[in-house]
This record gives structure tokens, C-alpha cells and sequence, in this order.
């Protein structure tokens, strides 16, 4: 390698290290969506390219720092998406994932021509568990070592960003991850990523192997370190916010937590938990909350899958209650029965569902928002009347308005 070279390659390592020790010493976390590659592997939640460049632009507006877009390697499809979004998805690092197979690399690099090097990384990935070294694999500890080193050595004089993952993490001895991360990041890594690829940590497990890796990895300080965590066990976002505690900077997440079997974290969960509890992780989520709920919407639109009712954070049900003792405070003061307001999440607002548990309180105040002039007593025979139609009688503002004016001769309709 000639001076130059030399020097040039010396003047970038300073820098992506300065880069680096910026984001770890930042007190912020980095929310790298993976919405786009390991949400839709989810089964029948495949998305057009067009409809990808769509989540794309949204999760920017939000201020996701990078956005996991495809395999490039594996489908044309992706090539197809990450094409659009080239030159339009501007401020996220657009990454695109590779098997420590340099052709993937090579895929990747081509996918992601023309973007600026600062916003394209690969993101490699390898079985490191004795499960997949032995059964997958059919390579010994070394080999693995070898493949990893020199993958991403490849990946590294392609890319300024390069992300490696041991995928199923969480089944791999400590000491052998341990030699994986060393051996990526002295080879140039930028980021190193901890799969629980199967979902089965739990958060006390979670800290034990992250305390692990940032004790004994000695070259751990030069890579950011990433949390990517599926919910088997529903533990998801707990597992998560775990790893953030003991020291993550990067969170891998889905808008809706799709993804493979029980899918992954959710962005959304993710981002509001750590901006409640500010104080308790004394770090900042590098999102624009009120974004949240517009992005859940959207992707269930565009994949086609539904939101549950009581899906934290964009489920119909999140900011509407039927329960009269519920109805009666929200009315006071919205923060009697609520963790965070709608528009803290970009919400549409409080409803108060008029049923059979409502009280008179809501009632009244719906009658009143209907124009409806009611008394005392003749919110009570409303009441009384709501309660007495057929179960699961939606109770609309038509049903209102005719419960209202049958059961209440003086109300002016
Ligand atoms: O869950 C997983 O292990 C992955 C890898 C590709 C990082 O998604
Ligand atoms: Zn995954």
C-alpha cells in the first residue's frame, strides 16, 4: 500500500473513530429500523417497493437514524427498493444485510451506488451458536473466526459502515462471542449487534450478556453496540430496554413489532418507553414521538396487518375507554387514567365509547357535544336506556340521538 493510501486510510479510521465516541459519549439512542427487512419476512407482510420508499420516508420524518432496506443478495425486489430510495431517502444510513458471503457485499454495494458513504452500510451477519456452527454451518469456532475476518474486512474497504451481527447471539458461549466481536470490529466494524434470534432471553439475561460483552470485549470502545431482539416470550421491549440500560447505544426494531414468528421490538413501544422514563435510562430517544402513530398506521395499511384493539401505542382502544369511572376522569384531567396523552404520539384523540358501562358523566358530555340539552334526570333515563339495548349494540351518535329523543320527551332533537 502506497503513502497515500496509507495516510488516507489512517485520516478515516481517526475520523469514524471520532464519529463513534460522538454517538457513545451523545447520551442519545440510535433507532436503526429494520421494518423493511426483518418485518417483512414476516409471513404475508411482503410490501411493494413503492410502498417500502413510503415507510422509508416516514420513518425519516421521524428521525430514524438508519433504516435496515433489504437484502440485496436475496430478491430483486429489494434491489428494486433500495434503488428508489436512493437520492429521495436522504438523512437515515440506508444498510443493507449480507451473509458473511463477499458476493453479498458486492450486491449491496451495488444496490446502494450513489449514496453518499456516509448513509450506506452493510450489515453482516453469521451463526456463531454451537447449533449453528455445527448443524448450519458445518464449521468449526475458527472457521467461523476466519469467515468473519475476512467478510468483513471486505465489507470494510467497501463501506465506511459496517454492521456484524452473531446471529443467535444469545445460544452462543460467552467466551467464543466474545473472540466473534473482537475478531469483527479489529477487522472494521463500526457497529456490533447482539440477535436474541429466537426470542428467548429474558431481561436479566439480556444484562449478563451485555455486561459480558462490554467487560470482555477489548476492542469493544470502537464499535457502537446494537440491540436486536425478538419476542418469543413477549419479552421483546423489555429485553430491549435492558440492553439500553447496560450501555447499548443502538436499538434494531419494527414499526408494530412484525417480524419472523412473534416479530421483534417495537420501534414505537420502544421510543415512547425510553422518553417516559427519561430519567430512569438518562438517555435520550433519538425519535419524534408524535410521529409514532401516523408510522403504525401506515405500515399496518401497507402490509396488511391489522392492528390488535389493545396494541400499545396505536391500537383503537389506546386513548378510548368505556368504563364509567374511567370516562369520569379522563373529563377532569386526561392524565388520571392515561400514561401519555394522544398527541404525544401523534394520536387522534380521547374517545369516550358510549356503552353499557358508561356513566352519567359521559353521557352528558356526549349529549351536550350532540347539541343535546339534557337534565339530570333525563341523562339518567338515557343511561337507563343504553343499558337496556341487545349486548354488543354499537351506540353511535345516530342510537344516541334515538335513545335520546325516545326516552326523554323534552329533549330537543
Ligand atoms: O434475528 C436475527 O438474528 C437477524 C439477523 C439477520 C441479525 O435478524
Ligand atoms: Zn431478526
Amino acid at each position: 500500500m502506497g503513502l497515500f493510501n496509507r495516510v488516507e486510510r489512517s485520516v478515516r479510521g481517526t475520523v469514524k473513530r471520532a464519529i463513534i465516541n460522538h454517538h457513545r459519549r451523545s447520551g442519545t439512542i440510535l433507532f436503526s429500523d429494520t421494518t423493511l427487512r426483518d418485518g417483512e419476512q414476516m409471513p404475508g407482510a411482503t410490501l411493494d417497493p413503492d410502498d417500502k420508499l413510503r415507510i422509508a420516508q416516514a420513518l425519516e420524518a421521524a428521525g430514524v437514524h438508519s433504516l435496515d432496506c433489504g437484502f440485496p443478495a436475496s430478491s430483486e425486489a429489494d434491489v428494486i427498493a433500495i434503488r428508489k430510495m436512493i437520492g429521495v431517502v436522504k438523512k437515515p444510513v440506508l444498510t443493507a444485510l449480507c451473509r458473511t458471503v463477499k458476493g453479498d457485499v458486492d450486491a449491496a454495494d451495488e444496490a446502494l451506488d450513489g449514496n453518499p458513504t456516509h448513509k450506506r452500510g452493510v450489515s453482516l451477519f453469521c451463526g456463531t451458536s454451537p447449533l449453528h456452527r455445527r448443524d448450519k454451518l458445518q464449521k468449526s469456532e475458527s472457521e467461523v473466526l476466519d469467515l468473519i475476518e475476512d467478510t468483513v474486512s471486505y465489507a470494510a474497504s467497501k463501506f465506511e459502515i459496517v454492521a456484524f451481527s452473531p446471529e443467535d447471539a444469545s445460544r452462543t458461549e460467552f467466551e467464543y462471542i466474545t473472540q466473534c466481536y473482537k475478531a469483527a470490529i479489529d477487522a472494521g466494524a463500526t457497529t456490533i449487534g447482539f440477535p436474541d434470534t429466537v426470542g428467548l432471553l429474558t431481561p436479566e439475561k439480556v444484562r449478563e450478556y451485555i455486561r459480558h460483552i462490554q467487560d470482555n470485549v477489548p476492542n469493544v470502545d470502537r464499535a457502537l453496540l446494537a440491540v436486536h431482539m425478538h419476542n418469543d416470550l413477549g419479552l421483546a421491549v423489555a429485553n430491549t430496554l435492558a440492553g439500553i440500560d447496560e450501555g447499548a447505544n443502538v436499538v434494531q426494531c419494527t414499526v408494530n413489532g412484525i417480524g419472523e414468528r412473534a416479530g421483534n421490538a417495537s420501534l414505537e413501544e420502544v421510543a415512547i418507553a425510553l422518553t417516559l422514563h427519561q430519567d430512569q435510562f438518562g438517555v435520550t430517544a433519538k425519535v419524534d414521538t408524535t410521529k409514532l402513530s401516523p408510522i403504525c398506521e401506515l405500515v399496518s395499511e401497507l402490509t396488511g396487518i391489522p392492528l390488535a384493539p389493545n396494541k400499545p401505542v396505536a391500537g383503537a382502544n389506546i386513548f378510548a375507554t368505556e368504563a364509567g369511572i374511567h370516562q369520569d376522569g379522563l373529563l377532569k384531567n386526561p392524565d388520571t387514567y392515561l400514561p401519555f396523552r394522544p398527541e404525544q404520539v401523534g394520536a387522534e384523540g380521547i374517545k369516550l365509547v358510549i356503552g353499557r358501562h358508561s356513566g352519567r358523566r359521559a353521557v352528558a358530555h356526549r349529549l351536550e357535544e350532540l347539541g343535546l340539552q339534557a337534565t339530570d334526570d333525563e341523562v339518567l333515563e338515557v343511561l337507563n336506556a343504553i343499558k337496556s339495548v341487545p349486548k354488543g349494540t354499537p351506540i353511535d351518535d345516530e342510537v344516541l340521538r334515538d335513545l335520546a329523543s325516545e326516552s326523554v320527551a323534552n329533549v330537543q332533537t
